[in-house]
């Protein structure tokens, strides 16, 4: 049997009115993913091997978005949003020359899983000519309703169209269909406006499809939460819950111990190794992989960030991106370190900014240490050898290099690069004034007790 190529059409191009937003609403994110590129991600490993983006509002941000992510999608623009079936009309090209299956995906319902998209296809290659993903729910306001008849699906009714009785039906649309072969633009075609919304529904393709004889099917989903279509912030928040419980659900089964799940919160990317431990309230930003057993204290936030095996980060650290911790680093309380290498076994663990910087192996950063990295226009490099004592209160003006094996002193500001075993003082000397500090103490009460006699 020859696998045929499927190509899937995402429309994005609606105005997302009821997100209230000048950001696009398909550039919103769940997870720290654009809800695009979730979606894309899922049509891909969910069987789709082309894939076409239909955008119209804030088009030419979403463009520039799918430049950088995307690059193998073609993206078609709907200059005016007269509906889903127009939207997919848009594509019109794509879908001409395409021989196999097409899928329809929005691009505002980014939690459907691949497997799920592919039972779609496979409905297909069962016989359906239309198979159209549903779900039950308790709460189907908003969506069109399926409408079966004697098994078989008949037609869909949108929310604004429905009668009382209509909606009373759980069954929903959850917007993704799948058409046989070189059946979609025939359909489209076919589609009318006369409805609540003025609009052209590609929903009407299964009562179109079934008056010309054709098979459309439903595939009921059984997770409902693969289903939420994101139209308002309430509904973004409602996806961004169940992304997180899947990803919290998904690292404990993967060996990470959370001591709170609930507080803690994954990116899309969050990579946790086994037996990391992760206390309450840590915030996963994107781009971090954190080795085998590591501690991540409670309060932190890491984003572009790498833990290696044996670190232990916070209480209340912050890693930024560039942020290489080798094995056995400890990062403490108030410490923030960004764009730096820090090596085996090196220690900053109070009050303290790293950017712009490596620190070698074994090095102990003392509280309150700071590299200047930042000039006002230009950054800077901070190198700190390997089994450097840095006093605390220490201030790295960089450019600066400090030896293997020195020391600065505490206090100091570290302006000239200190050579490798030296010891560096860069404060002003101190200067004992003998019984000085009595004579004021004793001068400043008689002020005080001569100020409360002339009152
Ligand atoms: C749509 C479905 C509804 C389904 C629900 C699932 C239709 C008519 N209705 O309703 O049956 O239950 O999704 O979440 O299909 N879009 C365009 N161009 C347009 C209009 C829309 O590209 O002219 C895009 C939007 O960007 C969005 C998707 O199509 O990604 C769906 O449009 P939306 O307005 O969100 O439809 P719903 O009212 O949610
Ligand atoms: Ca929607």
């Amino acid at each position: 049997m020859t696998v045929q190529s499927c190509l899937a059409v995402v429309l994005a191009a609606g105005e997302g009115t009821r997100m209230k937003s000048d950001l696009p609403k398909v550039l919103h994110a769940v997870g720290g993913r654009p809800l695009i590129d979730a979606v894309l991600e899922s049509a891909r490993a969910g069987g789709a091997d082309r894939l076409a983006v239909v955008i119209g509002a804030g088009a030419d941000k979403v463009r520039a978005h799918l430049n950088k992510t995307a690059s193998d999608a073609q993206v078609f623009e709907q200059c005016e949003r007269l509906g889903t079936a127009h939207a997919a009309l848009a594509a019109r090209e794509a879908l001409a020359s395409h021989r196999g299956p097409v899928l329809v995906l929005f691009g505002d319902t980014p939690l459907v899983r691949p497997a799920t998209i592919a039972a779609l296809t496979k409905r297909l290659s069962a016989g359906a000519d239309i198979a159209l993903l549903g779900f039950t729910t308790d709460t189907p306001t908003g969506y069109g309703r399926l409408i079966v008849e004697d098994g078989r699906l008949v037609a869909i009714v949108e929310e604004k169209d429905a009668d009382p009785a209509t909606k009373t039906i759980r069954l929903c649309n959850s917007g993704i269909m799948a058409f046989r072969s070189g059946l979609l633009p025939g359909l489209i075609e076919a589609i009318g406006n006369t409805n609540a919304k003025g609009e052209y529904y590609l929903t009407d393709a299964i009562a179109v499809g079934t008056a010309r004889g054709l098979r459309a099917e439903a595939v009921i989903g059984d997770d409902e939460s693969e289903f939420v279509g994101i139209n308002d912030r309430a509904q973004l928040a409602a996806a961004e819950a169940i992304f997180q419980r899947r990803a919290r659900t998904a690292a404990m089964a993967n060996g990470a111990t959370l001591v709170a799940p609930d507080t803690v919160f994954f990116s899309f990317d969050t990579r946790l190794g086994r037996d990391v431990i992760v206390e309450p309230n840590v915030i996963f930003a994107p781009g971090v992989d954190v080795a085998s057993g590591t501690v991540i204290r409670a309060f932190s936030h890491l984003e572009g960030a790498k833990v290696a095996a044996g670190a232990v980060v916070g209480p209340y650290a912050r890693l930024r991106p560039g942020a290489d911790l080798a094995e056995n680093v400890h990062v403490g309380n108030f410490v923030e370190i960004k764009n730096a290498r820090v090596d085996q076994g090196a220690k900053v663990n109070h009050l303290t900014y790293i950017g712009d910087a490596t620190i070698g192996a074994r090095t102990n950063v003392g509280a309150g240490t700071i590299t200047c990295n930042y000039d006002g226009v230009f950054k800077h490099k901070t190198i700190i050898g390997a089994d450097v004592f840095v006093g605390s209160n220490t201030v790295m003006v960089a450019p600066v290099t400090v030896g293997d094996n020195a020391l600065t002193a505490a206090g100091s500001v570290i302006t000239a690069d200190v050579p490798n075993g030296a010891m560096a003082f860069g404060r002003a000397r101190q200067e004992i004034k003998e019984g000085m500090g009595a004579a004021k103490k004793a001068a400043l009460a008689a002020k005080k007790a001569a100020a409360k006699s002339a009152t």
